[in-house]
């Protein structure tokens, strides 16, 4: 038995947690100050006064991103526009190889769906939560009663559909925030640099320090002539904001305070020990192992051909980012002995439980036996899942094929002749960016390990062919399939989809179809088997999860406690600090150009340093952004971040504008569960190498000057 120490659960540790904006007066702000921050928690929320909350906001769907000028300039990083930059990009024009920079203001490119979300004001609506329900509800009923009071408030709130209105559990359900927001529609693609500078290292560096990525971009939000969200229109003038940061370019040192502000995604930081068995035990090996097999096929093509490489880079992105996540959350799990130490906690928790005078007022005994009870039943279905997402919808045509069930359930002309339309344009998207021999081999690599390792009671029939029909042989199940659908050949399907009139033999061609047969029955089971009972475990879950924190808190009463990241706003602070993340290793707290024309290697594509760069390397001409000569790149500091923290503000003890979060070292990435304040370091661009590049590399003096520098 590995003895571990339960000290470093009992209290609050240095630099851990996402705090509430709303309450930082309350718990956070004396000790922010105590670690040197100058303003005042009024000075980063406020509903009186313009605060710094007003210059940050939720950019597109999952990033963030804050505002740098008067004129509704803002920044954030490439990986976020990425989607934007893409929409734009073309052959003849470029802008994920070369960037893009408009020149005078009427050249900055509009951007369909595109949005920001600024909060004006954040409720604390707990108690009108509280009143709406009773302790004897069913999760069923409790969850209505919520979301009836959610509509209603949020009627009230929105004035009209002046504002967006969201409510959000926080601490599992026992306390809810209501966030009223301003949503801006017309925001535009002002400078993007190069991939060999916005994505330096691509997937190799990601989640990896030393780092030497450029990863930002910039964009303005433009107003109608009230200064009020408008859709896109000649007439939109540069929104006029409340507040911007100030940028300070006086350079940054070890020990400085940091503090990162945005809008983080999800953390799990209050699991217990069963939660945590299952997910680096049973579901990441699986996920990881499924992903890895993805990769290796498409990088092995990507290598091969220009165009492959073109068409799969987004997608590669997406699989390997999450893929290297998890693989580095599960070494960070097992490095800091997390499952022995929520045990260790769990057992302290019991005997507490079970005293007499805890007994006689709360009823806390037995739920580590319900949790544990519970993800003995979860397990199965959530590895099921991630067969269902990692395996079989990894497959693209079967993915698509999903979308296909419109026909079956077109009633009427109209509705027939809408899905026939609608599935085309999908197909026709679907297509510029597919290859068949990649998909086919992917088939083979996770059906495979689907069709051995599928929970038994979870298993789809269509899984035995394996080894009835193909003698074990996974590549001949997939030369089979890909042989016989249509879905992998894009004039047949379109051909299928236009001549589908709802006769039987359609219909059968359609259901018989080897890709679609696939899908159906994953599907089937689904809704068969699993759906209704992950519906009853995930409110049991729900329940669990509500008393467990309202336990914890009652036990670890000397502990100050966060709600986990529910993609609200939120504080962290810190510091900037160096790491030791191995025996015999440090990681500096800083890179510099330096490091970037180390790697430079133009036999890799994601190492290809451009000629300008290089140029202005070898002059050391870095204007006023430099430093002894030398030109900062990225640095690390100890904020708690995770996924949506990416185009974070990270401030300086001033409220002043140093860096962009975008990513976290490899060591860190167990953070969403536990947090180590030895390991973590969110990764962030030095301000100055972006305004570097954005005044030396494009020449875009309008930019520089529009920028609110800090007086110093
Ligand atoms: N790891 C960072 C985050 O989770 C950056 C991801 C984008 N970059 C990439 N090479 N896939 O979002
Ligand atoms: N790269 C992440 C993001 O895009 C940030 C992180 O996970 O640390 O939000």
């Amino acid at each position: 038995m590995l003895m571990v120490s339960i000290i470093g659960l009992r209290t609050m540790r240095a630099d851990e947690g996402m705090w509430v904006p709303l309450l930082l007066h309350k718990y956070t702000i004396d000790d922010m100050q105590k670690k040197g921050f100058k303003l005042t928690a009024e000075d980063i929320y406020s509903i009186n006064k313009a605060s710094l909350k007003d210059a940050v906001m939720i950019f597109g769907g999952g990033c963030t991103a804050e505002l740098i000028s008067e004129q509704g300039l803002i920044i954030t990083n490439h990986h976020c526009g990425y989607g934007a930059i893409q929409h734009h990009s073309s052959l003849e024009h470029d802008y994920l190889t070369n960037g893009f920079y408009a020149p005078k203001m009427g050249d900055e490119l509009e951007n369909q769906n595109l949005t920001v979300t600024f909060l004006v004001r954040m409720e604390d609506v707990t108690d009108k939560v509280m009143a709406v329900i009773d302790p004897k509800m069913t999760e069923n009923q409790r969850n209505s009663a919520i979301n009836k009071l959610i509509a209603d408030l949020s009627m009230a709130a929105s004035e009209e559909g002046k504002y967006n209105v969201a409510i959000k559990p926080f601490f599992n359900g026992n306390q809810y925030f209501m966030f009223i927001q301003k949503v801006y529609r017309d925001v535009r693609l002002v400078l993007a640099p190069p991939s060999a500078i916005g994505k330096f290292g691509g997937d190799t560096d990601n989640w990896m320090w030393p780092r030497h990525t450029g990863d930002f971009s910039v964009f303005r939000i433009y107003a109608d002539n009230n200064n009020e969200p408008s859709e896109f229109n000649v007439e939109n003038r540069p929104y006029k904001p409340i507040k911007s940061f100030e940028v300070s370019t006086k350079g940054i040192k070890e020990g400085d305070f940091t503090m990162v502000f945005g809008y983080p995604g999800r953390t799990q930081q209050y699991l217990t020990s069963f939660a945590v068995r299952m997910i680096s035990e049973i579901q990441n090996p699986v996920r990881i192992v499924l992903r890895q097999n993805r990769i290796d096929i498409m990088s092995k093509y990507m290598n091969e051909s220009d165009l492959i490489r073109i068409q799969y880079a987004a997608k590669y992105a997406r699989v390997s980012n999450a893929w290297k996540k998890w693989i580095g959350e599960n070494r960070g799990l097992k490095r800091l002995n997390a499952i022995e130490k929520k045990e260790e906690l769990e057992k302290e928790f019991e005997k507490w439980a079970n005293s007499k005078q805890v007994k006689k007022k709360y009823d806390y005994v037995g739920i580590l036996n319900e949790y544990k009870q519970l993800y003995t039943e979860l397990s199965p279905i959530n590895l099921t899942l991630d067969y269902i997402f990692e395996a079989a919808f990894a497959v693209e045509i079967i993915n698509l094929s999903r979308s296909f069930t419109a026909l079956l359930d077109a009633t009427g002309e109209n509705a027939l002749l809408g899905a026939k339309k609608r599935l085309n344009a999908a197909a026709d998207a679907f297509f510029k960016d597919y290859n068949a021999d990649i998909d086919k081999e992917t088939f083979a690599a996770v059906f495979a390990p689907y069709a051995l390792n599928a929970p038994t009671e979870y298993r789809p029939d269509v899984l035995n062919v394996l080894n009835t029909e193909f003698g074990g042989d996974a590549m001949q199940w997939a030369k089979y399939v890909f042989d016989k659908t249509i879905f992998s050949k894009k004039d047949e399907l379109i051909k299928f989809v236009e001549e589908f009139d709802g006769s039987e033999q359609k219909i059968q061609m359609l259901v018989s179809d080897p890709a679609f047969e696939i899908m159906e029955s994953v599907v089937n089971i689904y809704n068969d088997k699993i759906r209704i009972k992950q519906m009853a475990l995930e409110a049991k879950e729900d329940s669990l999860d509500r008393i467990w924190m309202q336990a914890l808190m009652n036990f670890q009463t000397d502990r100050n406690f966060y709600p986990d990241a529910n993609s609200t706003l939120r504080v962290s602070y810190g510091k900037i600090e160096s790491a030791y993340p191995y025996n015999g290793v440090k990681y500096l707290f800083q890179t510099t150009l330096e490091g970037y024309m180390e790697k430079d290697n133009p036999e890799i594509y994601d190492y290809r340093v451009p000629e300008k760069l290089k140029e202005l390397y070898l002059a050391k001409d870095y204007g006023k952004w430099g430093e002894n000569g030398q030109m900062p790149v990225a640095f690390i500091a100890t904020n708690h971040t995770t996924g949506g923290n990416s185009g974070s503000p990270v401030l300086n003890a001033n409220g002043q504008l140093i860096g962009v979060n975008f990513d976290r070292s490899w060591e860190s990435t167990m953070s969403d569960i536990m947090f180590d304040p030895e390991q973590c370091r969110n990764i962030s661009l030095d301000i100055r190498f972006a305004l570097f590049i954005m005044e030396k590399y494009f020449g875009a003096e309008r930019l520089i000057n529009e920028i609110n520098f800090a007086k110093e």
